[in-house]
């Protein structure tokens, strides 16, 4: 007989569920302990490979290979126990074909036993994106400003604040939830096109930069807790967790520079 842990762990098709319903909570997530604490508060956590420039100081998310994707997300579904855990596919790891994104999306689901991958990509995604979810990967899209194309796309600039740019969007929408995607990530979108897409397709929409009209919003976790040097404009900023630890090494600093620390250690116990 089989005992089965208390929590439930949610899973793809719970969020797709929760369209229209409560806001989605979600945040980014990339080593065990912060995981673990936002567990107890979100829906799902998403290794993202934004993890390539706040963890790792890349410029872009360019530079980010699988394997780091890979190591971070087995770190996370160590710390959560109950969030959906996604984790992104790294630019060059699914692009040049759905045989391509198969391969790697399933290392990725073998390896960290998450339960979604997310690519970026609308219209270009499509066949990907059904190819995956015919065979069982559950597959979490992005479309409106995607950072891995930041090449291409010029800069990072908010998406369709023009209506001539609204069709292609809208096209991008339409496409991946009938390919299958469970839910869409609206990155950086004016928000009466992010209202309108929401209204439209059958799928939650997920919204960073793209105002309240989303099904549900992500952050990036150092963004919001203050812990990034460089962060939008939209994001607000929940924390001083960078002025915090500031405060912390230069308060231990001085007590090493003034001998008033460390008392001896007379047992290794660790604290309540
Ligand atoms: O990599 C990431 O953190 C993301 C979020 C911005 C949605 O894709």
């Amino acid at each position: 007989m089989s005992v089965h842990a208390s929590t439930k762990r949610l899973t793809a098709t719970d969020i797709a569920a929760r369209k229209g319903g409560d806001p989605i909570v979600s945040l980014t997530a990339y080593h065990a302990h912060t995981a673990a604490i936002a567990d107890k508060y979100v829906d799902f956590l998403l290794v993202g490979d934004s993890l390539g420039m706040v963890m790792h100081g890349f410029e872009t998310t360019l530079p980010v290979p699988l394997d780091l994707m890979i190591m971070h997300g087995r770190a996370v579904m160590r710390g959560a126990k109950h969030a959906l855990v996604v984790v992104d596919m790294p630019f060059g790891s699914y692009e040049e074909s759905p045989a391509q994104a198969f391969h790697n999306a399933a290392k990725v689901i073998k390896d960290t036993q998450c339960g979604a991958i997310k690519l970026e990509g609308g219209r270009r995604m499509g066949e990907t994106i059904r190819f995956l979810t015919e065979r069982g990967i559950p597959v979490m899209a992005h479309i409106g400003l995607t950072p891995q194309s930041i090449n291409t796309l010029g800069g990072f600039r908010t998406q369709g604040r023009t209506h001539a740019e609204w069709a292609a969007i809208e096209e991008d929408a339409r496409v991946v939830a009938e390919a299958g995607a469970f839910s869409v990530v609206l990155e950086a979108l004016a928000e009466p096109l992010a209202a309108k897409i929401t209204k439209t397709i059958p799928i939650p929409t997920i919204g960073i930069g793209a105002s309240a009209a989303c099904d549900g919003q992500i952050l990036v976790m150092e963004d919001m807790l203050g812990l990034s040097p460089r962060v939008p404009k939209f994001v607000k900023e929940f924390g001083e967790v960078g002025k915090a630890i500031e405060r912390a090494i230069s308060s231990y600093a001085a007590d090493v520079r003034s001998r008033s620390f460390p008392e001896p250690a007379n047992t290794y116990d660790v604290k309540d």
